[in-house]
């Protein structure tokens, strides 16, 4: 690739980043409420060609997948209406000046295999590999956790999501064969090797993205924020849901409308189950991970209601299957992935019991991907 930025900017490029997607083992809409999530950054990624530019502040940067470029000023930096992956690089670039960056103009080129669309954070990744790549480029020395901080205000402020922290710490911390426990309070983790004996995850995409997407995950967001107002008139030492057993979110359940205490009670049970997969995964209980799956599905689908149809008729698919463990809805919701943990000898069959399950039931051919985990974000020099 180093030819194709050659030949659109007249001259080498000088560094390389790149940075995974994800996938989420446990732990759905527990990271923007300070709770824990289990993630593993996924071995597709988004790979940045790099130069600085010394004459003027303009910087140009080109999709090799789209085969669109775009430029911009670095004193003019604002969202675009309809920007799609635009709004991610201004993005990124306006959040690290935000950071204190003082940054230089650049040219850029960028290309990836991360599906999109498919809920395993294409956009994080983008965020990161370039946020990444402008860190070594102008020697900027933010750590990986400023760095994954500084990807999530470009989603944000840019993008129009307010999102939690997990998938651009992911796409920064992910660790080769790994998953990791992350307390989205405290940003502690701890890695856990994805050891799942006779088994193995499979993700299968709807192929569908509804629109609401985006809405409905602030809308939940908010709700969780009234849940804890409520909450905090009895209990004012509460900062958010991180703080609140089930016992006492039952004790106050007549205090809250019906649909807060729903959100909440999926939030505060979710916690619990990341917790409880870390037990399953030490003592390589299989049987127990999968059962913690189906019932984070259920609470998603039920109880905090991001499911869509497609992801469930996945989900129910696999409820009489020997063969599967366990599945679930895995990012926002409103579309993407299902994650499955298979026997991996059973996998291709059920594969194809699916895919034609589910062409007949929406006309929609999945897509099914192996999860394979890979490193973080990275960046060398050319
Ligand atoms: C999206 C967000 C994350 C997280 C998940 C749900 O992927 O970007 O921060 O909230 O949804 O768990």
């Amino acid at each position: 690739m180093n030819h194709h930025f050659s030949h659109i900017f007249h001259h080498p490029p000088t560094l390389s980043s790149s940075a995974p997607g994800r996938i989420n083992l446990i732990g759905e809409h527990t990271d923007y409420n300070d709770g824990f999530v289990m993630p593993g950054a996924i071995d597709k990624k988004i790979t940045f060609h790099l130069a600085s530019t010394s004459a003027t502040d303009l910087c140009k940067v080109y999709s090799v997948d789209m085969e669109e470029t775009m430029e911009f000023s670095l004193k003019r930096l604002h969202p675009m209406e309809g920007g799609g992956w635009k709004n991610y690089i201004i993005g990124v670039v306006a959040e690290l000046q935000n950071a204190g960056a003082s940054l230089g103009a650049f040219e850029a080129i960028f290309y990836g295999n991360v599906p999109l669309g498919a809920g395993v954070s294409s956009s994080a990744a983008l965020e990161c590999a370039l946020a990444t790549g402008l860190n070594e480029l102008f020697s900027l020395r933010f750590s990986q956790t400023q760095l994954a901080k500084i990807a999530q205000m470009a989603e944000h402020h840019y993008a129009g999501v307010a999102c939690g922290i997990m998938d651009q710490f992911a796409s920064v911390m992910g660790k080769q064969g790994h998953v990791f426990r992350l307390d989205c309070r405290s940003l502690e983790y701890e890695y856990f090797p994805l050891e799942l004996g006779d088994y193995e995850l499979v993700l299968l995409d709807t192929c569908v993205e509804h629109s609401l997407a985006g809405t409905e995950y602030n809308d939940r967001r908010t709700q969780c924020e009234e849940g804890v107002e409520l909450l905090k008139k009895h209990v004012p030492e509460i900062h958010n849901l991180r703080d609140v057993s089930l016992t006492r979110l039952t004790l106050f359940q007549d205090e809250m409308p019906a649909l807060i205490y729903q959100r909440c009670l999926h939030v505060v049970q979710e916690n619990v189950r990341v917790l409880q997969a870390c037990d399953a995964m030490k003592v390589r209980d299989m049987q127990k991970l999968g059962g913690l799956l189906y019932q984070s599905h259920d609470s998603l689908s039920q109880l905090y209601e991001v499911s869509c149809q497609e992801l469930d008729f996945l989900v129910d698919f696999t409820r009489n299957k020997e063969e599967v463990l366990g599945a679930r809805m895995m990012g926002g919701g409103f579309g993407g992935c299902t994650l499955n943990l298979i026997k991996s000898s059973e996998k291709e069959a059920f594969i194809s019991a699916v895919s034609a399950a589910y062409f007949q039931q929406t006309g929609i051919n999945l897509k099914a991907y192996a999860v394979a985990l890979g490193d973080g974000a990275q960046a060398k020099f050319l």
